[in-house]
C-alpha cells in the first residue's frame, strides 16, 4: 500500500524578486492532474475532511497560512503532518482517512487524480476500516 509523503516542489525565484512553484504530471506530480480546486476561509475551529477517497489521489499545497493534517490508513497507521510552506506538496494515497484544520486565513489548493465523483468518497468511518 502506498503510504503519504512530501513533495518538494523546486522554488523558483529570489528574495528581492519573489518565487515561482511548479506543479507538473509526471515531472513532480505523480499522476495525471484532472482537477484542481481551492479551499479558503475555513475557520480555525473547523475540522475538514472526515472521509476517504476509494480512488482518487491527491496532492495538497497550503499556499498561505498552515495546515494540520492527520491521515490514516485501514491498517490504523497514522500520519501526521503540517503545511506551512508553498514550496511543499503532501502526496495523499486513496484509501486514506483525513482530518484537516486550518489556521486564520489559510488558502490551500488540491490537485486531484480524477473528476469530482461523489461515488468516489467514503464517508463513514467504520465502512472506511472495514468495507473490501
Ligand atoms: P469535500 O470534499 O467533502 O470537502 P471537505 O472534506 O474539505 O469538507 O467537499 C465539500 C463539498 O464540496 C461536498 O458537497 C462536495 C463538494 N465538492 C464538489 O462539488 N466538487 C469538488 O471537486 C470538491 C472537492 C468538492
Amino acid at each position: 500500500m502506498q503510504e503519504p509523503f512530501l513533495i518538494e516542489l523546486q522554488k523558483i525565484g529570489e528574495k528581492e524578486i519573489g518565487y515561482i512553484s511548479v506543479a507538473q504530471s509526471f515531472s513532480n506530480i505523480p499522476f495525471e492532474i484532472k482537477r484542481i480546486y481551492w479551499i479558503y476561509k475555513t475557520p480555525e475551529t473547523v475540522e475538514r475532511g472526515n472521509h476517504a477517497h476509494k480512488n482518487t489521489v491527491q496532492v495538497l499545497v497550503c499556499l498561505s497560512g498552515k495546515i494540520s493534517i492527520t491521515l490514516e490508513n485501514r491498517q490504523r497507521k497514522v500520519f501526521d503532518f503540517i503545511l506551512d510552506n508553498p514550496n511543499q506538496g503532501l502526496f495523499i494515497p486513496n484509501y486514506y482517512w483525513r482530518k484537516l484544520t486550518f489556521e486564520k486565513d489559510t488558502i490551500s489548493i488540491c490537485l486531484a487524480s480524477s473528476d469530482f465523483d461523489e461515488e468516489d468518497y467514503m464517508r463513514n468511518y467504520n465502512d472506511f476500516l472495514t468495507i473490501k
